[in-house]
């Protein structure tokens, strides 16, 4: 597990209770995601490289900074959605690439059915995001999905993940970073992370 990063904070545990609660509603469930995924953009941007600029306060003149990576956020659908805006809070310049995807019930295989992404792939600091990592099938594809349109610089944002979706994403991608608000247990005979917080798509959107 060594690329994978658990994003440790007492906010984010107790936001990550409220999407675990199987009372909490759709609207509550998108409000809460939300917060925490605003909650871990700071630490999944840290590193983000900065120009500096020179500007006058006030007072005086200073010193300034503008982020000089291009960031390009792949929401992977339906779910990723659901922490799009908490990244566009932040970077509202930043490009969105979608990638649709589903989980073939039976075969628990990713099936994708729609991508579209804006050009500079090669040179933008992408940021995968999907609220669940459970086998990692569709993480894993739609990582190699944009490394096959020349993306290099690529990170995942997950809320929750299993250990069996961490080792499939550090055995197919060794280079890519998985940001994680915690490490559950494991994944049941259906696929579904335990303990989990359900299907995330569903709860969302309320299907
Ligand atoms: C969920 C989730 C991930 C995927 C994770 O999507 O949002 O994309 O499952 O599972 P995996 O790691 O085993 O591939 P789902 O297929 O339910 O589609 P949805 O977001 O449209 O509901
Ligand atoms: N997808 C989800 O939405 N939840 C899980 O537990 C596994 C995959």
């Amino acid at each position: 597990m060594n690329n994978l990063h658990v994003i440790e904070h007492p906010l984010i545990k107790r936001d990550l209770t409220l999407l675990r609660t199987n009372t909490t509603s759709s609207e509550d469930f998108r409000i809460v995601l939300k917060r925490i995924a605003s909650l871990m953009v700071f630490e999944v941007t840290r590193d983000l490289r900065l120009d500096t600029t020179r500007i006058q306060t006030p007072l005086e003149k200073t010193e300034g900074h503008l982020i000089s990576d291009e960031v390009i956020l792949v929401p992977v659908l339906r779910a990723g959605l659901g922490m799009l805006e908490s990244y566009l809070a932040y970077i509202p310049n930043a490009k969105v690439g979608h990638i649709g995807m589903y989980r073939d019930e039976t075969t628990l295989k990713p099936v994708d059915y729609y991508a579209k992404f804006p050009p500079n792939l090669s040179r933008s600091v992408v940021i995968v995001i999907d609220p669940m990592l459970a086998t990692g099938g569709s993480a894993s594809a739609a990582i190699a999905y944009l490394k096959e349109r020349e993306a290099r610089n690529i990170r995942l944002n997950c809320i929750v993940a299993a250990p069996e979706g961490v080792e499939r994403v550090e055995k197919d991608h060794p280079e890519v970073k998985i940001y994680a608000a915690v490490l559950d247990r494991e994944l049941n005979e259906n696929g579904y992370i335990l303990p989990g917080l359900g299907d995330a798509g569903d709860r969302i959107f309320g299907t």
